[in-house]
């Protein structure tokens, strides 16, 4: 990508201030108490995280140092012990919050369930014997692959109990996709339910891990969720049902504490080149970043009843419906299904229903609501609501507009949330009630993060000047490795710049300092919201039989953010025709996942190249862009190649 995309970002110039009423409960008083604050933590960041650590989590044993930082690899707090879930659930026992819900679950047939404090605590401590008696413990993987129901979180709170390290699946990902990342860390247990309802429909959970499991001889245990009811197959000694196994379980579980760096989670991710990515996040330091984030950027109230419409196999989920949020004794709500069923005003309505205070959602869905129409918003008071968040991909300043008036009605801050998988907690995000608000933002770095937009060298640019986003000192959310591939981790994200991490976005940062995000300049998507690495689709294509050579890129799209376009070239005596494009759209599906079905198909005849052989992609994005080519082609191979692309259009 050139400077020249990476600056075109729209400028926009309204200021959007602080209600004064917002402001006077503001969770950090006022704007000069950012600035001290940030100014300690980037100035000072052992004392700071020092600090916070102590305030802020429940330890076993103390921590000796708070940092060592041997580029590019970071250990926070060690010496110290703690366990994460009792971070989450134990220390609210004993004190007012034990009755307060926890979780309010709605599911998608209208279904709803309030699970306190004390009942979670319940549960998670049922399922960690559970797991111990299965003989899963500290450093074991588990693959979590389920709907968005209660079940979900206790999953991945009795993993974190008993040490052992979960990766949530996402439940949208297909058979292939879910066995692959199962090899990948060797998981040996599988939680899973029969299904997960989706739009009135059933997703057939189990059936895919039937399919996955069938190539990853690690698995021993399956448990199984009774959801849907819908049929499904068991297999003698392998398969339990979550019910059965909860008989006769113990109530109460004794934590141990892990060591600071003990490992959490694997959470897989696209990268630009190759299989995704296993993101690994370690105990304390993560959940410190998640903890701090969610108290003030969501400028988190004891009455609060928090919305996040992530699911718990992304990022968000992890981060801001399971662990920033239960570590602060907070009511989260979760919902199972689709936004628009059985109408697209279901999120209103649950808003009015369970007088959710706190939005968290993406672009991709705001985009949905304004399509959608204003009279489903409209039929809703949406008055509990007192602040708005966004994540996910930049937020067009005209979709921040219609938030911000349709469903804060211009009472609620909108904050603006950058961040990554790799990042483990938000990055980059207004404070609401201290920082001035700009549509499309994501104005100033969190605590302790040193962002700076840089040039091809590593030199910082001047302000209002395109470049690469990069993070220049290690925080404590920060990913540690990438499960068994440390060399990957150097190569991915530490290799531009030499002990700068690297992000993979494009940003500018204005005349007053404040952050806009332009989204990927490395090769991946961000479609809907959701990463997707070329490599992943081309690879998809390229094991269909009629399929000789295949390049994946990204067109802008007023609703998805990105859309996604491929350029297909057959393998002789297999003939371009529409039917085929079906089929090969349904195998990329079912390979990936319908999040990854191209949009647009081409086919073509070759493809253009450079001499040493690469796919000039820059190209590609162009043509699928209607424009002309512009750039520089000198090193094309063969414009004949370009030509007659264009010629098809
Ligand atoms: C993009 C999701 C602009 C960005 C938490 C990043 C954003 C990628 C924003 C990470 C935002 C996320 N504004 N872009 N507020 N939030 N992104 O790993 O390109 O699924 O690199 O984490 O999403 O996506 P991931």
């Amino acid at each position: 990508m050139t400077d020249q995309t990476i600056t075109s970002v729209s400028r926009e110039h309204r200021l959007i201030r602080p209600s004064a009423e917002f402001k006077a409960q503001a969770n950090l008083g006022s704007d000069a108490t950012y600035k001290r604050l940030y100014a300690e933590s980037v100035n000072s960041p052992e004392e700071f995280w020092g600090r916070q650590a102590k305030e802020h989590l429940v330890w076993r044993k103390p921590f000796k140092k708070v940092l060592r930082w041997s580029p590019p690899h970071a250990e926070w707090f060690l010496g110290g012990k703690l366990n994460v879930s009792e971070n989450c659930l134990d220390r609210h026992l004993g004190t007012a919050r034990e009755n307060k819900a926890a979780l309010i679950f709605e599911g998608e047939p209208g279904d709803v369930r309030t699970i306190t404090y004390k009942q979670l605590h319940f549960h998670v401590c049922r399922l960690a014997h559970i797991f111990e008696n299965m003989g899963i413990g500290a450093g074991d993987r588990v693959a979590i692959y389920m709907p968005m129901i209660p079940e979900a979180v206790m999953a991945m709170l009795a993993c974190a109990r008993v040490g052992a390290i979960h990766t949530v699946v996402f439940g949208g990902f297909s058979p292939e996709a879910l066995k692959d990342r199962i090899n990948d860390c060797q998981a040996k247990l599988v939680i899973t339910a029969d299904g997960g309802w989706r739009r009135g429909k059933i997703v057939e959970l189990k059936a895919n891990v039937d399919r996955a499991l069938e190539g990853a001889p690690s698995v021993q245990t399956v448990m199984v969720v009774r959801r849907c009811g819908n049929e499904i197959t068991m297999v003698d000694g392998r398969d339990v049902w979550w019910k059965e196994a909860w008989l006769g379980a113990p109530n109460t579980h004794e934590a141990k504490g892990f060591d600071a760096e003990h490992p959490l989670f694997i959470l897989y991710t696209s990268g630009s080149t190759g299989k995704p990515k296993g993101v690994l996040h370690t105990s304390a330091g993560y959940l410190l970043g998640c903890k701090l984030s969610s108290q003030y950027v969501f400028d988190l109230k004891e009455n609060d009843r928090y919305f996040c419409s992530a699911d718990i196999g992304w990022v968000t989920g992890h981060s801001y419906v399971v662990y920033g949020l239960l570590s602060n004794g907070a009511t989260i709500f979760i919902y199972e299904g689709a936004p628009n069923h059985p109408e697209p005003d279901r999120f209103w309505q649950m808003i009015d229903r369970h007088g959710l205070t706190i939005l968290y959602t993406a672009p991709t869905a705001i985009r949905a609501f304004m399509r959608w129409g204003d009279n489903y918003v409209l039929r809703h008071r949406l008055d509990s609501l007192r602040l708005l968040g966004s994540v996910g991909e930049p937020i067009n300043p005209e979709a921040w507009m219609w938030y911000h008036r349709m469903i804060g009605k211009k009472r609620c801050p909108i904050v603006d949330t950058w961040w990554q998988t790799e990042t483990g907690a938000i990055m980059i995000a207004p404070l609401p009630g201290l920082t001035p608000l700009k549509p499309g933002s994501a104005t100033r770095p969190f605590f302790g993060v040193v962002a700076k937009v840089v040039d091809e060298r590593g030199r910082e640019v001047p302000r209002n000047t395109g470049g690469k986003l990069v993070i220049t000192k290690p925080w404590p959310s920060m990913l540690r490795t990438l499960w068994g591939d440390d060399e990957r981790y150097k190569k991915a994200y530490w290799s531009e710049i030499k002990d700068v991490y690297f992000t993979g976005d494009g940003a500018r940062q204005d005349e007053d300092g404040y952050f806009w995000i332009v989204g990927r300049i490395d090769d991946v998507l961000n479609v809907s919201g959701h990463r997707i690495g070329t490599a992943e689709v081309e690879s998809a294509l390229v094991s269909h039989p009629a399929v000789a050579e295949a390049a994946a890129v990204g067109r802008p799209d007023e609703f998805k953010g990105q859309a996604l376009v491929v350029f297909v070239c057959l393998k002789a005596g297999h003939t371009a025709t529409d039917p085929l494009k079906e089929e090969l759209r349904s195998h990329v599906a079912k390979e990936i996942g319908s999040l990854a079905r191209p949009d647009v198909i081409r086919f073509a005849a070759a493809l253009p190249k450079t001499r040493s052989g690469k796919i000039m992609r820059r190209i590609l994005k162009e043509i699928a862009t209607g424009g002309i080519v512009k750039g520089d082609t000198t090193t094309l191979e063969d414009f004949s190649v370009v030509a007659s692309l264009q010629a098809e259009e």
